[in-house]
């Protein structure tokens, strides 16, 4: 039975990716760590943490002491790194904490994982491991920087299912819009606080990897959406307003450009690249779904009208009237500093090294992630703590 170190499980992705693990796999223990910050809940994993497959230990990625003891007493096998501060916004306000956790936490969990792997020395003086043993970092597309203005025709990838499919296992097609997209090889170019510290992680991992021979892999995914999305990111943000009929500040001219993945998506190639992934290598995941946020807006505000008109029931958790849910709502506000144009991932490598691609079509993934905000509306309220609050009245 492998067991699993999950960091920052009870946040977005790492939520999804336990559900994900415990309804695939019968035979695995997962531990999960985390610090239940602003933006951890146990409310998320309520039901996964009641399964004796799960053990929950509340605690920093920082804290040397705790990290060993949870190896010792669990043997782990695999390290699945989410924990991390995530917001862009908050790393303008106050880059430090991201430093803190999100790269020091790194290079702590490292070195515990590395202490207790480690089974002996090789001739050639590097360390060797106890077999099928691995660490994964879950690291963003935000490392690479801003693509440029000059290439916006993200409208050229909106595809369908069926050729989405065609277009991924296609890879002399993918091959020519290699340029205008991060691969693996697009240097790093951190622009805010949050990616410089994304990017300080992934090369410390990479340091790891190449000083102790340490088995490592490296995920760089696009944007995610979908349920337990904590409301401060775009799309759930622009949910949780609509419905109380409060105005959508979109920043700058709302032209800026990010590539949209399924959550779900998401964790499944996780559970792939941890698999299957050849060991040291990094691989890009991404959504082809590129979308100007001021157009994801817009979407949003259509599929809500429609659903809600179409089921009355929801109509009740209204905080406005239907017909005042309209593009009057969007109200354009002062930019974020250095604000990325666009993000745009080419994942050939792991579409066609170990077979994934992105699954759910945007507009269906938006109006499942709508729906479960309008069933989920207890969750939404519960996981809007004091701490949050606080953060948005400083803001607006
Ligand atoms: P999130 O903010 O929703 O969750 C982060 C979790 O980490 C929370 O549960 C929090 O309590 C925990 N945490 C924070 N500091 C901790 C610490 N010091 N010790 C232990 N736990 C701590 O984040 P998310 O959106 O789920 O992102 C997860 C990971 O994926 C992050 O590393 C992020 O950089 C990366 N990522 C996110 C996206 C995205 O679109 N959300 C895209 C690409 C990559
Ligand atoms: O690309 C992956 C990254 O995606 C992850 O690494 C980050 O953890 C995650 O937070 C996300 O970063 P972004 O900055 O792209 O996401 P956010 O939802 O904050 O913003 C998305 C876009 O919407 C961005 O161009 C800023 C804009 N925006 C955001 C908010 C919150 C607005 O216009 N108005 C808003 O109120």
């Amino acid at each position: 039975m492998k067991v699993y170190l999950v960091t920052g499980g009870a946040g977005f992705i790492g939520s999804n990716y336990i559900k994900y693990m415990l309804k695939n796999y019968k035979d695995i223990k997962i531990i999960i760590l985390d610090k239940l910050t602003y933006a951890g809940n146990l409310g998320t994993i309520k039901d996964e943490i009641k399964d004796p497959r799960v053990e929950f230990i509340k605690g920093d990625i920082k804290n040397k002491d705790l990290v060993n003891n949870i190896f010792y007493r669990y043997n782990i096998d695999y390290v699945v790194n989410f924990a991390a501060e995530s917001h862009v916004d908050r790393s303008i306000e106050n880059p430090q904490v991201f430093l803190k956790t999100n790269v020091l936490g790194t290079q702590n969990l490292l070195d515990v994982a590395k202490s207790h792997w480690i089974i002996g020395e090789g001739r050639d003086g590097y360390p060797i491991y106890k077999e099928k043993v691995k660490y994964l970092q879950v690291s963003t597309d935000e490392v690479y920087g801003s693509l440029s203005k000059d290439y916006d025709r993200a409208k050229e990838l909106v595809l369908d299912d069926q050729e989405l499919k065609n277009i991924v296992k296609d890879r002399v097609e993918l091959k020519t819009y290699g340029k205008r997209f991060f691969t693996e090889d697009t240097p790093l170019d951190p622009r805010s606080p949050y990616s410089a510290s994304k990017a300080s992680a992934d090369m410390i991992v990479m340091a790891y990897a190449e000083t102790y021979k340490m088995p490592v892999n490296i995920t760089r995914c696009s944007n995610n959406y979908g349920p337990f999305h904590f409301p401060e990111k775009l799309i759930p943000l622009m949910i949780k307003k609509i419905l109380g009929g409060d105005k959508l500040p979109l920043y700058g001219d709302g032209t800026n450009v990010r590539d949209w993945l399924y959550v779900k998506d998401h964790v499944k190639a996780i559970d792939i690249v941890l698999n299957k992934g050849s060991i040291g290598e990094i691989y890009n995941i991404g959504g082809f779904n590129e979308e100007m946020n001021i157009n994801i807006v817009k979407l949003i505000i259509d599929s809500i009208s429609k659903i809600v008109k179409e089921e009355v029931d929801y109509q009740e958790i209204l905080n406005t009237n239907l017909e005042k849910i309209n593009y009057d709502l969007i109200t354009f506000v002062k930019d974020r500093l250095g604000h990325d144009h666009r993000y745009a991932i080419n994942p050939t490598k792991i579409a066609t090294e170990l077979g994934w691609y992105p699954e759910t079509n945007f507009k269906a993934g938006i109006e499942r992630t709508i729906r479960w905000y309008l069933d989920n509306q207890d969750w939404v309220k519960e996981i809007i703590s004091g701490d949050y609050c606080e953060y948005y009245q400083e803001i607006y």
